[in-house]
């Protein structure tokens, strides 16, 4: 089933004189249990497709999809509605509120939103996440790794349709973000949780079901012979 589709998404920038086509006609879909990778070099518009099809910023034309809502043409209190139900974001910067303990970093969203704690689903996530060790920790007192951990569990356990992530490796070190690629790839298979994950890193071909590239705001089909990073 569709969860999510984006129809000839177009987003320009004006910067100083020069136009920018962050988004030129993006057409892409997201189904139940998509492990959707999307490769890019900087600059290529791998960001500001996340943050639209999340419901962050508005194209300029085009249209995104969810459930069978359209999402823009909403007014601003469904729209976060949509977006809240359906989309949970992973950031570069885990967003870790170091005065708080991992439990308590993992169920803020929830205390946010007044949701009442679903134990076995907890359970379940904390132990394909391998983090239950950690839970009385501080976040000063983890690797980048077991950050980038917490930051997925605390997304999954909002049980969003899809979680998109936005360079989730980006600041940990090969070893731990093999091993996050690893738990991302036991989170879509055992829990069936769909994710969109943009990146440069080219280590994420391995795990990706679906993989595409971005290239000057414009999106097409992977092909290693000729999607080219240089
Ligand atoms: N808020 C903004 N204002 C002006 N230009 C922007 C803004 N956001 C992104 N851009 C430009 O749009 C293009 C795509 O940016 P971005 O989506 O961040 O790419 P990526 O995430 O692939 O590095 C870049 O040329 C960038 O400079
Ligand atoms: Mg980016």
């Amino acid at each position: 089933m569709v969860i999510l589709q984006a129809h000839d998404l177009v987003k320009t920038y004006q910067n100083g004189s020069t136009k920018i086509r962050a988004l030129d006609k993006i057409s892409f879909a997201v189904q139940e249990g998509d492990l959707t990778v999307i490769l890019g070099k900087s600059g290529s518009g791998k960001s500001t497709l996340l943050d639209t099809i999340g419901g962050i910023e508005k194209p300029d034309s085009g249209e995104v999809m969810i459930n069978g809502h359209s999402l823009y043409r909403q007014k601003e209190a469904e729209r976060a509605r949509l977006r809240n139900q359906a989309v949970g974001y992973i950031f570069q910067a885990f967003n870790l509120i170091d005065e708080f303990t991992v439990l308590e970093n993992i169920r803020l969203p929830q205390d946010i939103r007044g949701r009442a704690y679903d134990m076995e689903l907890e359970e379940k996530i904390f132990s394909v996440l391998e983090i239950k060790p950690r839970l009385n920790f501080y976040p000063g007192q983890l690797s980048g790794g077991e950050r980038q951990r917490v930051a997925i569990a605390r997304a999954l356990l909002m049980r969003p349709q899809i979680v998109l992530a936005d360079e989730p490796t980006g600041n940990l070190d090969s070893y731990n973000s093999r091993q996050f690629m690893e738990f991302v790839k036991k989170a879509n298979a055992e829990l069936r949780q769909a994710f969109v994950i943009v990146t440069h890193d080219l280590e994420w071909l391995e795990i990706a079901a679906k993989v595409y590239y971005m290239k000057d705001g414009r999106l097409e089909e992977y092909d290693e012979n000729k999607s080219s990073f240089i």
